[in-house]
């Protein structure tokens, strides 16, 4: 079973989750810019003298796709292992099941397309 793994934490932590995940052997990974809100639902500041809630703070998810469940595991446990810091706002992982993975260049499918190549 292939497995995608998304993970959106601070931007701060996002060059010591990339190396985490470069040692272990993860073989792509995709990131976007997001923003959101969690269970704080955001945060609040001045502007202008006036109280205003901002409901979005940025952050970064990541999405790495693996090809078992013992590599779901791995990715999971080390980004939530790098990724906190303790403070609210350490992100949240998520991971579902996949059902196609195609190497556009080789026409591999699945485990195959997952692989190194060399
Ligand atoms: N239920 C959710 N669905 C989708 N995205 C979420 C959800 N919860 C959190 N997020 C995303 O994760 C980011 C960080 O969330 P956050 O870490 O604040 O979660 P939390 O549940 O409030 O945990 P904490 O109490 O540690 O802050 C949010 O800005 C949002 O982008
Ligand atoms: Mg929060």
């Amino acid at each position: 079973m292939m497995y995608k793994v998304e993970a959106i934490v601070r931007e701060e932590q996002l060059e010591d989750i990339k190396s985490a995940l470069h040692d272990i052997g993860v073989n792509g990974v995709t990131l976007y810019q997001v923003m959101g809100f969690g269970a704080q639902r955001g945060y609040s500041t001045w502007v202008r003298g006036q109280q205003v809630d901002v409901m979005m703070v940025p952050k970064i998810k990541l999405e790495i796709v693996v090809s078992s469940l013992e590599w779901k595991e791995k990715t999971i446990r080390k980004i939530q292992e790098v990724a906190r810091t303790g403070e609210v706002g350490d992100g949240k992982i998520f991971a579902y099941e996949i059902t196609d993975a195609v190497r556009i260049r080789t026409g591999e499918t699945n485990y195959d397309a997952l692989q190194d190549d060399e």
